[in-house]
């Protein structure tokens, strides 16, 4: 099951909304005859690759995969009849699907047929991996991940907004690497007029993320490179209802603009989150500026956390620091990683954490 989990995750950035699933197949007497992975959304499933390559040395042994066969129709047929067709007599399984069409459905389906079906092996590791699916799944928003470079004092620019570059080189490719299997990247409208930034992946990866602004006054400039390049790679910009014509220029030129609900505050990150989620949007990368961190903060919208530390220091009061927004009262209060990790990314600290993990939960490798 290890080997399928590994298997599995080869379809990160380019299964979503899907789940990533990897499978192998053993003969009757305990040999690796076939592997596979879900290779991408709308492909052929991870158990129909690896029995393919098993082909009749499955019959009477055993298929091991991350998460229940499907059952139903959709982009492809059932899994449950390629796994019945071939003749194994057992399926191992780490997980259920909840997803609605399967849900209990596939596991029920074999054992109709005489196959022998157990689930729960190396369940929590499967739903690590899928976390992101299964909260989508349940409820309706996407995984959010926050991503900042910092300096060694926790600021994210100068006093005078300058901010290229904190993090060096590899800390750069990392972030372009994440770029790349997202659905989304998301700033605020103070990110669009300090920093200008493009957002896309460089180099491509599996995935082209939309580039999201949120503005609820609708007052972003009239030139800058996401607007230059709408056309090239989607841009989508969150304005508060009534502000749509400010917008009319970057409509114009091939920006989407939608409107959300909005308080004092700003924009409604539950609204936000819940447009994304209605796209079937997956992960979503929020890079920042402290403003909108802040609001993802106070919405405790967080579930995983990228923060590069560079080994510098440039003081100021009035520099930008990391998170603005109106934070909790007491460090009782505080939102708190349950894995969190370091390593190093060049000459700076790749923190790693994660929320949906109770603290102090052990990381199984950095993925
Ligand atoms: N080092 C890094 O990793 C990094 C990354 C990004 C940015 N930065 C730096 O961060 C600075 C920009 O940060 P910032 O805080 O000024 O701007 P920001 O967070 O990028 O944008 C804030 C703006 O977003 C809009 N917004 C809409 N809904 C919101 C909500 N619910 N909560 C908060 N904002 C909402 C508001 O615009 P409206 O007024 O139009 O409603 C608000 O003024 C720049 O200096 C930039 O260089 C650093």
């Amino acid at each position: 099951m290890r080997r399928a989990l590994a298997l599995a995750a080869q379809g990160r950035g380019s299964v979503e909304p899907n789940p990533m699933v990897g499978a192998v197949v053993l003969d009757a007497g305990g040999a690796v005859v076939g592997e596979g992975w879900h290779e991408r959304f709308g492909g052929p499933h991870a158990e129909v690759h690896a029995l393919a390559i098993a082909g009749d040395h499955a019959r009477g042994g055993t298929l091991a995969v991350t998460l229940e066969p499907c059952c139903h129709h959709g982009k492809t047929p059932p899994c449950t009849d390629a796994v019945v067709a071939s003749g194994v007599r057992r399926v191992v399984a780490a997980t259920a699907d909840p997803f609605p069409k399967v849900a209990g459905g596939g596991v029920a389906r074999l054992r109709e047929a005489g196959v022998e079906v157990e689930v729960g092996v190396c369940e929590a590791e499967a739903v690590r991996l899928n976390a992101a699916y299964l909260k989508l799944l349940r409820t309706g928003r996407p995984w959010v991940h926050l991503k900042w470079a910092m300096t060694l004092d926790g600021k994210t620019a100068t006093r005078t907004r300058d901010s290229k570059w904190i993090s060096g080189e590899e800390s750069r490719r990392r972030v372009h690497e994440l770029r790349g299997v997202v659905d989304a990247v998301l700033v605020g409208r103070g990110t669009v007029e300090s920093d200008d930034p493009l957002l896309t992946a460089r180099p491509p990866g599996p995935r082209t993320a939309a580039r999201v602004v949120l503005t609820a006054s609708g007052r972003l400039p009239e030139r800058c490179r996401l607007r230059a390049t709408a056309r090239e790679a989607p841009v989508v910009v969150f304005t508060a209802a009534g502000h749509e014509a400010a917008l009319a220029g970057w409509a114009a030129d091939g920006a989407e603009v939608v409107a959300l609900p909005a308080g004092d505050g700003g924009l409604s990150v539950d609204a936000v989150l819940a447009e994304l989620g209605r796209r079937r949007m997956t992960h979503v990368l929020v890079e920042g500026g402290a403003g909108v961190h802040g609001a993802f903060l106070d919405a405790r919208a967080v579930d995983e956390l990228h923060a590069f530390v560079a080994p510098v220091l440039v003081g100021g009061a009035h520099a930008t620091g990391v998170t603005g927004g109106l934070g909790v009262e007491t460090m009782a209060a505080a939102l708190r990683a349950g894995e969190f990790a370091a390593e190093m990314s060049g000459a700076d600290v790749y923190l790693r954490g994660r929320f949906d993990a109770p603290p102090g939960t052990a990381v199984p490798g950095l993925q």
